[in-house]
């Protein structure tokens, strides 16, 4: 009988690369995936320690498979990711059903810990960081869909005050183009349509002096690919380079995500941010001169220490004047190893969740008014799903990354057609086929 495993993957999409990085090394190994829970060997979970509440969810999953483990003994449980690396023995302390815990940089040593775990009962923790390991010559699981995830560089160097991952990824470091590009030509031969290319800090990629643009540049040339996405930029390496390839190739598609933060000139020097209100909002003004029409999206934290009435309305100030296509809002959280965590004007729960209230309020009105300009618009679209609202209609994406719902009519996954917009309802808009760029 063949062993299976099943992975449940918490976090950003690195995580999600990651998991398939491990799943092609067990499937390597012989080992078959499974969609479920029961009667599996290998249970793992890829973990985020970014926020408390992420922390939590996995605790809760952890405390599932506890009560597995004590039906079925026999079975293996990992942990995986970034708690495995920021907590690593502890794990075992608090855990003891735990048998196997490797931080991001330990993946290549499962087939070994797997034979090893065969012969003993001991627990194994690896969670070395490495300088080097950007995983190659290892490609990932990947069976079918429209988006490939590339990712080309591992690690942050920031150390923006309030974020745990240069703890939990260690230093920056980026892979060679040429694995990048045989990895995103594989894909394409493969079917996919879309690459999106993943980094903790994904336009710091510095390969050989080897730059981000180059690397895009460089991969908007292979045939077949059509839509280019990367994330997650940080807004210091946004460069004019960067932009202008961005404006000439119509595959690299007219997004940015934007990582604000803060409003706060006060706020973003203590997260060191290495920014100010004023060189975000020139940013947003020359990304629109390169790019008119580019879908801009951020994250916003409140409730950072220190912040007051005055800095909270600088956020909300920044908010008003760039008009996001969305954002991601978050409290702040204590994270153990960060420096924020010892600043002593921590902010109290009820205010955060107040500010947390109104930024999302103001978002969703900014969404919506931002869609309602859409109204009357031809977009490029690529088909990716049915709707979840009608089996009817399907959902795809607009080049600045916007839901469109429309009728099927003729169309089929993974084509590209043009649309018109008809109608913006909450974060989705509507529309109807005008006609077809590139059938599938
Ligand atoms: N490398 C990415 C960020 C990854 S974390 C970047 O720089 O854009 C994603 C988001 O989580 C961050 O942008 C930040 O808004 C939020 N975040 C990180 N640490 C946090 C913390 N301690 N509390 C609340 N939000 C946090
Ligand atoms: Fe965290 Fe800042 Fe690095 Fe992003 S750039 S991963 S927020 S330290
Ligand atoms: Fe979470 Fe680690 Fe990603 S902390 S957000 S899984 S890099």
């Amino acid at each position: 009988m063949q062993k299976s495993f099943y992975i449940n993957t918490y976090g950003c999409q690195m995580n999600v690369a990651d998991t398939e990085l491990v799943e092609s090394i067990l499937e390597n190994e012989g080992y078959v995936k499974s969609d479920s829970l029961e009667n599996t060997d290998l249970i793992f979970i890829n973990t985020c320690s970014i926020r408390e509440h992420a922390e939590e969810k996995v605790y809760s999953q952890l405390g599932r498979y506890e009560k597995l483990k004590r039906k079925n003994p026999k079975i293996l449980i990992g942990v995986l990711g970034c708690m495995a690396q920021s907590l690593k023995h502890n794990l075992l302390i608090s855990k003891s059903y735990v048998d196997v815990v490797l931080g991001p940089d330990s993946y290549r040593r499962l087939p070994e810990l797997l034979k090893r775990s065969q012969n003993d009962n001991e627990s194994l923790v690896d969670t070395t960081l490495s300088r080097y390991e950007v995983y190659s010559d290892l490609f990932p699981s990947r069976k079918e869909g429209i988006n490939a995830w590339i990712s080309i560089m591992r690690g942050c160097d920031k150390f923006c005050t309030f974020c745990i991952v240069p703890f939990t990824r260690g230093r920056e470091r980026s892979r060679t183009k040429e694995s990048i590009i045989f990895e995103a030509e594989q894909a394409v031969d493969k079917g996919f349509q879309e690459i999106t290319l993943l980094g903790q800090n994904v336009n710091s990629y510095n390969s050989g002096n080897y730059k981000f643009h180059n690397l895009l540049e460089e991969l908007s040339k292979i045939k077949g690919l059509k839509r280019i996405r990367y994330t997650s930029p940080h807004p210091m390496d946004i460069t004019d380079n960067l932009l202008s390839i961005m404006a000439q190739h119509d595959n690299i598609c007219n997004y940015i995500h934007l990582p604000l933060q803060s409003g706060s000139d006060q706020i973003l020097s203590r997260m060191n941010r290495n920014y100010t209100k004023g060189h975000f909002l020139k940013l947003v003004e020359k990304i629109r001169k390169f790019l008119p029409n580019a879908g801009i999206s951020t994250d916003i934290i409140v409730g950072f220490p220190g912040e007051n009435e005055s800095d909270f309305d600088d956020t909300v100030d920044v908010m008003n004047e760039v008009m996001f296509d969305s954002a991601y809002t978050f409290k702040y959280s204590m994270r153990r190893g960060t420096k924020a965590i010892e600043y002593d004007d921590q902010i109290d729960e009820v205010t955060k969740q107040d500010r947390l209230e109104k930024i999302i309020l103001l978002q969703r009105r900014h969404t919506y008014q931002n869609n309602c300009k859409d109204i009357g618009s031809v977009q490029k679209v690529l088909v990716e799903k049915e709707s979840k609202l009608s089996s009817k209609q399907w959902a795809g994406r607009t080049d600045s990354n916007k839901w469109v719902i429309f009728d099927k009519g003729k169309a089929k996954i993974n084509d590209i057609i043009k649309l018109k917009v008809t109608d913006a309802r909450g974060i989705t808009l509507r529309g109807e086929l005008v006609s077809f760029v590139e059938a599938a």
